[in-house]
């Protein structure tokens, strides 16, 4: 759950009908619509800075600026999760935006003793990078202590991710609002969901409540704004 330690976290979502964020074949540009996207830009420019996971940079290469009219003064500073540092050098994100982008790891993960870890690293930091070891939670960085650290220097943190790290920030509640975009297609069983939680509920009582509090047309999509009931 979102404490004052930590920044207060909006979570972005844009999907299909049926909550799918990309096809089983990776394909996701573009499943909202371009008043959508214009709209995720002025959100970007709202936040202090933008998380995400390593499987959306390996995916998509973003760089995961606000482009607005005007172009903000600042850029929003980016923090990828990425226990391996498998975010590669020549990604868009370590473009020169003017910004901070932090990298945190899991350096006491066991696949990170591997000399080439240390090597990848090194070259991550060359490339502009704050590399942090993030702790360790199940082999991957501990998501409250991250939080906890990041209240250290931002207040609004934006998170653009895919399944993996959107379902966690879910499934450990540690979402104070979702941004769900919703574009009218449907893109069916094999498509990938935009959450990665709970392999099953045993009850509808453990679901987490959600409270609406708007819904405004953005072309033919729906931007539905919810904030967690706790
Ligand atoms: N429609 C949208 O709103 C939207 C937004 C972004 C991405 N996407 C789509 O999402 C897909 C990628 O999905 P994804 O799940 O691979 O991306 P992701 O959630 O951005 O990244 C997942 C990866 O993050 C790393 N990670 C580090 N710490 C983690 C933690 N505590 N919990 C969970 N993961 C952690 C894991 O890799 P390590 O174990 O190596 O650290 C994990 O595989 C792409 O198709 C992309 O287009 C859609």
């Amino acid at each position: 759950m979102s404490t004052s330690a930590q920044p207060r976290v909006t979570l972005k979502l844009a999907t299909s009908l049926d909550g799918k964020i990309a096809l089983s074949n990776g394909q996701s540009k573009w499943i909202t619509g371009p008043e959508s996207r214009a709209e995720v830009h002025r959100m970007r420019a709202a936040h202090d800075a933008i998380l995400t996971g390593v499987g959306t940079i390996l995916a998509d290469d973003p760089e995961f600026t606000a482009r607005t009219d005007p172009m903000p003064e600042k850029q929003p500073d980016l923090i990828v999760l990425d226990s391996k540092l498998r975010t590669p050098v020549t990604s868009r994100i370590l473009q020169p935006f003017g910004r901070s982008v932090r990298v945190y790891h899991c350096e006491a993960a066991p696949p990170s003793k591997d000399p080439a870890f240390y090597e990848r690293k090194a070259r991550l930091q060359d490339a502009g990078a704050v590399v942090i070891d993030g702790g360790f939670y199940d082999s991957r960085p501990d998501l409250e202590w991250v939080l906890e650290h990041l209240a250290n220097s931002y207040g609004q943190l934006m998170v653009e991710a895919g399944q993996g790290v959107t379902g966690r920030f879910v499934e450990w509640d540690l979402a104070d609002r979702l941004v769900w975009f919703r574009a009218p297609k449907i893109l069916g069983k094999r498509a990938i969901d935009a959450l990665d939680v709970w392999p099953g509920l045993e009850s509808l009582d453990l679901a987490p409540i959600f409270h609406r509090i708007s819904v405004t047309e953005r072309g033919d999509d729906l931007q539905e704004t919810y904030e967690r009931i706790r």
